[in-house]
């Protein structure tokens, strides 16, 4: 049987009793090797989606969560995090909050060697992932002296290089360039071409262009996107 990449049914969160329900009977499916964006405005719950589908919620934020998550047709909820970090990647607004290291190799090496992978098995996803995203100029690179774009891509590396199979951007392009901007939509392009399966949330709509498919986050609600976000 073939499996959604992610597939969500009738979803629906609120962080605590007190709180509103942020996300109401949300279904949705990611296909494998498909890119889906959703648009919404601030504060409509793109990054609480976005938690849930990397299961941040409700493993690490705690929260009240409805209805089921699956990725590859498994539960979410039976996984944990260490797992799931092997299947879904997550690259946020601000590449500082996954930055840690003053070399791009070094970035790349760390998620692999945090999960014991041996050092060729190491080097080899290094290699794979710099010439599959043509960043082996920025290899040896100070990721801090380097432009917002480029230092977005080696968080995106460094992310890859755990061969994750899903990977979801939360708003990535909000601090960068339009050149910048450029390279991500590139390297999010050249993901698919790999079978790999990707969800983006944008508040600006213009970021969604590589999109597949567009929903419309609003009033926790999502629906096929017509062109309108307000
Ligand atoms: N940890 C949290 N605890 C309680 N409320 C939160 C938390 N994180 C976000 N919220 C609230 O959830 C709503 C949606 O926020 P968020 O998912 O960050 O939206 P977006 O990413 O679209 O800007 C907002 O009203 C926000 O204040
Ligand atoms: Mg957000």
């Amino acid at each position: 049987m073939r499996h959604y990449a992610l597939e969500a049914k009738n979803l629906s969160f609120r962080y605590n009793q007190n709180s509103p329900y942020i996300l109401k009977n949300i279904d949705f499916k990611l296909q494998k090797g498909e890119i889906v964006g959703i648009v919404g405005l601030s504060g409509s719950g793109k990054s609480t989606l976005i938690q849930i589908m990397n299961g941040v919620i409700p493993k690490r934020i705690p929260g009240l969560l409805e209805g089921s998550i699956c990725f590859n047709g498994e539960d979410m909820a039976e996984k944990d995090l260490s797992c799931l970090a092997k299947e879904i990647g997550t690259i946020f607004q601000d590449p500082d909050c996954q930055i840690l290291f003053p070399c791009a190799e070094d970035e790349m090496a760390f998620g692999p060697e945090n999960l014991c992978y041996d050092p060729y098995t190491i080097i080899e996803r290094i290699n794979s992932t710099t010439k599959m995203l043509a960043i082996e100029p920025l290899r040896y690179r100070n990721p801090n002296s380097v432009s917002g774009g480029e230092k977005q891509i080696i968080a995106l590396a460094s992310v890859l290089t755990l061969n994750v199979g899903i990977m979801i951007f939360d708003e990535s392009m909000s601090f960068i360039d339009e050149r910048g901007k450029g390279l991500i939509k590139n390297a999010i392009l050249k993901l698919k071409e790999q079978g790999k399966s990707i969800l983006m949330v944008e508040h600006d709509l213009s970021n969604l262009e590589v999109a597949d498919h567009i929903f419309l986050l609003k009033n926790g609600t999502l629906e096929a996107f017509k062109g309108v976000i307000e």
